[in-house]
């Protein structure tokens, strides 16, 4: 059984003047532990999937099934990462880990042993990111990479069965996004957590995806999903390789032919919008 099973879903935001047409025809199934990446460009109805996957949007057509259930709101077991690392300024690094969302939504009382249970793993998924020596660090204190670390070691806590991730090192420097890119698929390889990923970055997607979903604009469509022709464990030297180029190269065509853009300019322009 997939984690995942997206039949023909769609979504039709109301929109002030006429109704908005975000996603048409959605057919995805996400196998568990998969590390999956959606790329395309801007509008493409990206973060609308992700959002509907959460259960903070609602799908208006189609179905929707996680674990073998609908979907019928945000719950425990999704888990999201944003671009904006959402911690709270007033809680040292340590208690932003422990005091996550994934807890209060419980809507019950937390027991001392509930308590006890999040402190032990707090500490290890602190270990996990690699930032032991801040537990006691205030949010403000760390670079924005390392504020993006304690929000995924946050969003772990209640060992989600999904982590949704939108766009999370779209705005760190291209080197703290190397260093991200190595230590998720650490933490994939670690915790065997579904992950899926949402980036307008070719190369990104195919680092980090084992299938990389190209999605088309106006309305929002899966144009083709590709397989990752490289090993499970990725090391940074493989994006030379001629596997990783060619289909860098291939995955740009489809989204600039759908894109109806004929030049790179125009294609990076409309990617990084
Ligand atoms: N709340 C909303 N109301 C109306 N239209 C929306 C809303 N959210 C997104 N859209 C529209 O849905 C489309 C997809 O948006 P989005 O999912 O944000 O794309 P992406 O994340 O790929 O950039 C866009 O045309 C956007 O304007
Ligand atoms: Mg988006």
């Amino acid at each position: 059984m997939s984690k995942v099973a997206i039949r023909k879903l769609g979504k039709v935001f109301a929109g002030s003047a006429s109704p908005v047409p975000a996603l048409e025809n959605i057919d995805l199934d996400v196998g568990e532990a998969e590390f999956v990446t959606l790329v395309g460009a801007s509008g493409c109805g990206k973060s609308t999937l992700l959002r509907i996957l959460a259960g903070l949007e609602y799908h208006t057509s189609g179905q929707l099934v996680c674990d073998g259930h609908p979907v019928r709101g945000p719950g425990a077991d999704r888990a999201m990462v944003f671009q904006h690392y959402s911690l709270y300024p007033w809680l040292s690094v340590i208690d932003n880990i422990k005091f996550s969302r994934g807890l209060r939504v419980n809507r019950r009382e937390l027991t001392s042993s509930d308590v006890e249970t999040a402190s032990g793993r707090a500490d290890a998924l602190l270990n996990l990111i690699g930032l032991e020596r801040f537990a006691h660090a205030w949010p403000r204190q760390l670079s924005g990479g390392m504020q993006q670390r304690v929000a995924i070691a946050r969003a772990l806590l209640g060992r989600p069965s999904i982590l949704m991730m939108d766009e999370p090192f779209g705005a760190l420097d291209a080197q703290s996004r190397e260093v991200m890119h190595d230590l998720i698929l650490h933490i994939h390889r670690i915790e065997r957590t579904t992950i899926v990923f949402v980036t307008h970055d070719v190369e990104e997607a195919i680092y980090l995806g084992q299938r990389v979903v190209v999605m088309q604009p106006r309305p929002g469509r899966i144009q083709r999903i590709y397989d990752v022709p490289l090993p499970a464990e990725r090391h940074q030297d493989m994006k030379h390789e001629p596997a990783f180029r060619a289909l860098r190269a291939e995955i740009l065509d489809c989204i600039r032919q759908n894109a109806g853009l004929s030049t790179d300019v125009e294609l990076l322009d409309k990617l990084n919008a």
